[in-house]
């Protein structure tokens, strides 16, 4: 497996692959690898890609009081675990790399960038765009695959590559999750044992609102608040948002429908932990 960590290599490695014949799958990721990260290399997989996973903890999607320093870098077991997925190349920048002295271009997807995480979260979907812009600049690719667990993000992406005309198909696996329920996260690991027990609530209350949309409930309050309910169940989940949206323009759905997207965030201590289904899923 290659190890890229310049623009030029990663440019290099995909221009060969593809005069070859080969389509090249991208996942773009910030380390910390875990069982959701591989479902997208296997999807890529699975596709016939020659896949490269990028790993590069992006500092313009991290807000000034959020977890940028402390993010986990793992780079060595993220490699083990790639390499034996058979991916090919991993592109590993330096921040200098994707940002170079007197970077001043952002991408900004206007109004979607503004919902949900957006909301809780200024300047974190202009971030996310800016880079995925960049790497799909860099590498080309045919294919970019993103988890279901970051369903805004879906949402914001899917919106720029229409508007910026890109010619790269988008592909979304669905969450992974532990055996109890709780979303494969690389956050996961800031939990202490009772967070990590207090964070099922998350699921439940997606499950919760999925149940409700199962039985019948069509009413967006209904919904929510079914879901909001297990979330407030223990006194140490801090619910930041309960929504139920449209997923392609991130507004409030009026009445509930299939393939709309039900979402949740909340703070256990110090952690942000978000969570998601489509109904009717
Ligand atoms: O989903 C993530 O891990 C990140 O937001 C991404 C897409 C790799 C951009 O930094």
């Amino acid at each position: 497996m290659q190890i890229l960590p310049t623009v030029a290599e990663l440019r290099a490695w995909s221009r060969t692959t593809q005069r070859s014949g080969a389509t090249v799958g991208l996942v773009p990721t910030m380390g910390a690898l875990h069982a959701g990260h591989l479902s997208l290399v296997r999807a890529a997989l699975t596709q016939g890609d020659r896949v490269i996973v990028s790993i590069f903890v992006n500092p313009t999607q991290f807000g000034p009081n959020e977890d940028f320093a402390r993010y986990p870098r793992t780079f060595d077991a993220d490699c083990a675990l790639l390499e034996a997925e058979g991916v090919e190349a991993v592109f590993a920048p330096a921040i200098e790399e994707m940002y170079p002295s007197g970077a001043a271009t952002f991408v900004e997807v206007e109004g979607l960038s503004g919902r949900l995480d957006g909301q809780s979260r200024p300047g974190h979907f202009r971030g996310v765009a800016t880079v995925v812009a960049k790497l799909f600049a860099a590498t080309e690719p045919t294919r970019a695959y993103f988890g279901q667990k970051d369903a805004a993000q879906v949402a914001v992406l899917r919106h720029m590559v229409a508007d910026l005309l890109l010619p790269v198909e988008l592909f979304v696996c669905p969450i992974v999750r532990e055996a109890d329920g709780l979303a494969m996260s690389s956050r996961n690991r800031y939990l202490s044992a009772t967070e990590r027990a207090d964070a099922l609530a998350l699921s439940r209350a997606i499950q919760a609102g999925q149940s409700a949309f199962a039985a019948g409930q069509r009413t967006t309050e209904a919904i929510c608040a079914a879901a909001r309910l297990e979330l407030t169940r223990s006194s140490a989940v801090r619910v930041d948002y309960v929504a139920l949206v449209d997923w392609t323009t991130l507004l409030p759905a009026e009445q509930a429908r299939a393939g709309d997207l039900l979402a949740v965030a909340a703070w256990l201590g110090a952690t942000r932990l978000i969570d998601n289904c489509i109904l009717g899923d």
